[in-house]
Formats: C-alpha cells, structure tokens, sequence
C-alpha cells in the first residue's frame, strides 16, 4: 500500500447486535481522540470502519461487496478498517480477498486503531485479531455525551458453544468486566445524560464480579445512581437465570418489568441438537418463576426455524411455545449454517423453500402474540422515557417499561420520563395520552 495523508474524517458503519453497536461508538470515541472527525451526513468520510457481524447469513460475502461500493471512480478508496466479528473470522483472508482495506481488527482489539491507522498512513497493512482478555475496556476513552438511552457492555463472550452459533469462535470465552468499573461508567454516562441504562451481554446473566456475585449486585449497584431511571439488560440465557436475578425483578423497582430469554425451538429433540442445555419444559419453568415475582413482566425471545433434522411435528411445538407464553415481541431467524459449527455439517439440511414457509408461520404466531400483549395493555398508566420527536406536530416517541414503543402528543423534552395513559394499541406501538401534572 501506498502511503496515504491522515484521515481528517470517519465513518463507523455497524451491523448485528447492540454490542457492535456499543463497540461502534466506542470506536468513534477513540477516533474523534485522535482528532479525527464524523463525516458530515452525505459526505464520504476519509476512514471507514466496516463493524460486522457473522452471525447469520452470507455475512463475508457482504462485506466484500461493501468494500466494493466505497471504490471511487477513479479508482481509490478511502482508508478502510473491517472490525467486528467477520474480521475474528476471516483475519487475513480480507487482506488477500480485499486489497484496498487496511486494517483489520477483532472485536477485543479495537483499542490498537490508533497505532493501525498511524501504520496504515504509512503504507503499512496490519491485521489485529488477538483476544487479550479485559484490555480493549481499560484503554478505550471514556464517553462524552449521550442519548437518554444507553448501552453498557459489562460481559462478552460465550462459553455454551450452541451448535448453530459463531459467536463462542468471534467473541471468544466468556469474560465478565470488573464491577468498579461498570459502576464508574455508568456513572459517567448518567452524567452524560442517560436515565436508563442497558445492560449488554451475548450472556449478560452470566456476569459475575471477581467475588463471584451476580448481576443482581451489579443492578442494586447502579439502581442507587439517583439520576438513573431505568434498568434494562440483554441477552440472557435461561441456564443463568438464578434465584437472586429473578428476586431482582420484585425488589428493584428501576430494574424494568422485560426479559428477553431465548428459547430458539420448542422441541426437546431439536434443543438437544442444539446443545441449548435447557428444555421447553425448564425453560417454561423459569418464566413462571419470573412471573411469580412479576407477573406484568414483558417476555421476549429468539428463534430459530429450519435447524437441521427439524421435522413439521417439531416446528408444531415451536409454535405451540409461542402461544403458550405468549411474548411481548421477539426476533426469529431462518437457520444459517456457519462455516465451523458443528450443525453445518449435520444431516438433514432443510430446504430454503420449508424454512421460508415455517418463518412466515412463526412471524403470524409472533405478531399475533406482541399485538394481545399490546392490546392488553390499552388502559395502564405508566411512564414513558422520551427518545426523540415524532413526525407529527407536539408528537414524541418513546418507550414504556415493558419496551413498547409509545408515541403521545403534548408537552415534553428528550430524556423527560413522562406519565401516561395507554389508550391505542397496534402491532408495533402504541399512543398513549398525558396523565398532567408531567413531571421531568
Ligand atoms: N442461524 C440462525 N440464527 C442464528 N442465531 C445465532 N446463530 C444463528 C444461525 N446460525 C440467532 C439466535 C440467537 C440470535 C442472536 O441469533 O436466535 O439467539
Ligand atoms: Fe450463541 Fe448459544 Fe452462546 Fe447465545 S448462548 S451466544 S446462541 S452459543
């Protein structure tokens, strides 16, 4: 590579989950450090940061392809880092496939961006894809401002090796950060302005201090931050759902009546191929016990459809789950082999055109679900956490504590928590109405 002038301007760009979202503005934190600006919105940036993900579907192929479309029509491309977890994957097949790109850094390494770009200025290619446990959270600078809502990564990695799931390979084992520094950070970012805070996890309920304790301690921790209005935290597995987290959602009253806890299938058959370790039956047992403390609370999960051997019989029981539990929303997926885990190289592969099918019938059984829940909600009163303005006149949209997305006209600000009544309920939000007097 030909030595190029320092970039003046960046663009991160980040696909997949919450936590690339996290590692994305964390990344562009370190970036503007360096002095380097965010590109104008429509303007091409002289850095491209390419977060990716590989969880699902032909996730390299598209990176190629994004690759593709930063060229210029002269020929150049701008300075081009791929991140994230396609770059765990792949390592220095991107810099064979990809000759424009520079660098390419794995989703615990984003902390050496600064000497990659200053090595890439100078011609100098570099791939970092080592998996140092802790560092990249000490090094990275902390936040500036923020947003009412905001993420926390406080534990990455798995350590459950699911037989579909890349992530165990991309992210590695699992790694809990310290709760001294959790608390410091989210410190800082309710002084930035967060009143509820998320906290992230590919197994957030795994996370444990270096005494052995559990989320629960890190919730009543930041629950006495008194500017914080809320706690969220995802993604969770059902193994890990102990008695005190579960106690957490009778005893901590800014810890937020939702759950997101995927099951992925309804048969026993198909969660053992999958190696989950649960069963619909442990599973169902662990949602009655969260019920049992909080019976208001908001369930949400993933799925899968199609995993290999899935038989007509044990895609039925996937949908009997949905209706017995009956989900506030969910995400769903066609199952995607990934190269390296053992379910790609099952027998059984079901056809694209049976996976389709299944999906469509899953997502009816999934919308039918979050819109009762919805429904059954039209006439609570309840606060909503003001995100953003809406597109109508006085309108603002925002979230109420079971995650729904509720607009309402009148009166308000961004970051306001707002009292309401919910008075109209669709499949994807809800209007609500000002309860007066409205409180900030
Ligand atoms: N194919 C389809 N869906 C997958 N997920 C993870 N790996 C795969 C795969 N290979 C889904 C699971 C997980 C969510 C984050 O992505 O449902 O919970
Ligand atoms: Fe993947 Fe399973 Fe770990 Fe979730 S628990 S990240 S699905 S291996």
């Amino acid at each position: 590579m030909r030595p190029t002038p320092p970039p003046r301007t960046y663009r991160v760009k980040s696909f997949g989950c919450q936590m690339n979202v996290y590692d994305g503005e964390r990344m562009a934190e370190l970036l503007a450090d360096q002095g380097i600006a965010p590109a104008p919105e429509g303007e091409e940036a002289d850095l491209v940061v390419l977060n990716t993900c590989h969880i699902r579907e032909k996730a390299a192929e598209k990176v190629y392809s994004d690759i593709g479309r930063l060229r210029r029509e002269d020929g150049t491309a701008p300075l081009i880092a791929v991140a994230g977890c396609v770059a765990q994957a792949e390592g220095e097949e991107i810099m064979t496939r990809a000759p424009s790109v520079s660098m390419v850094v794995g989703p615990q390494a984003y902390h050496r961006l600064p000497q990659m770009i200053a090595d890439a200025i100078e011609g100098r290619r570099a791939v970092d894809t080592d998996m140092p446990a802790r560092t990249k959270f000490d090094v990275l600078p902390a936040r500036r401002k923020v947003g009412p809502s905001a993420f926390l990564t406080v534990q990455e990695g798995c350590d459950k090796f699911c037989t579909y799931c890349v992530v165990p390979y991309t992210r590695g084992a699992e790694i809990s950060r310290p709760f001294n520094d959790l608390v410091i950070e989210a410190e800082k970012l309710v002084d930035a302005g967060a009143r509820e805070i998320t906290l992230l996890g590919q197994n957030v309920n795994a996370w444990r201090d270096e005494a052995g304790r559990g989320l629960e301690k890190l919730v009543e921790a930041l629950a006495a931050i008194p500017a914080l209005a809320r706690i969220r935290y995802t993604t969770s597995h059902p193994n890990d759902m102990t008695e005190g987290l579960i106690a957490a959602h009778r005893d901590v009253e800014k810890l937020m009546p939702f759950l997101h806890l995927p099951v992925q299938a309804g048969s026993d058959r198909v969660l053992k191929a999958m190696n989950r370790s649960h069963t619909a039956e442990s599973y169902m047992r662990v949602l009655d016990r969260v019920r049992a403390v909080r019976p208001d609370i908001a369930l949400s999960g993933d799925f899968i459809v199609g995993f290999p051997g899935e038989t007509e019989a044990e895609f039925a029981e996937t949908i009997k789950l949905v209706e017995t539990v009956g989900y506030a929303q969910c995400f769903s997926f066609k199952y995607s082999p990934r190269p390296g885990t053992p379910a790609a190289t099952m027998d059984g592969q079901v056809p694209a055109a049976v996976m389709d099918e299944r999906l469509q019938r899953l997502q009816a059984a999934l919308n039918a679900s979050q819109l009762a829940f919805n429904r059954a909600s039209v006439g609570k009163r309840c606060t909503v956490l003001v995100e953003r303005r809406g597109k109508l006149d006085g309108q603002w949209l925002g979230k109420s504590p079971w995650l729904q997305s509720v607009h309402f006209i009148g009166e308000a600000a961004i970051g306001d928590l707002i009292e309401v009544e919910l008075v109209e309920a669709g499949p994807n939000s809800l209007s609500a109405r000002l309860l007066q007097p409205a409180h900030a």
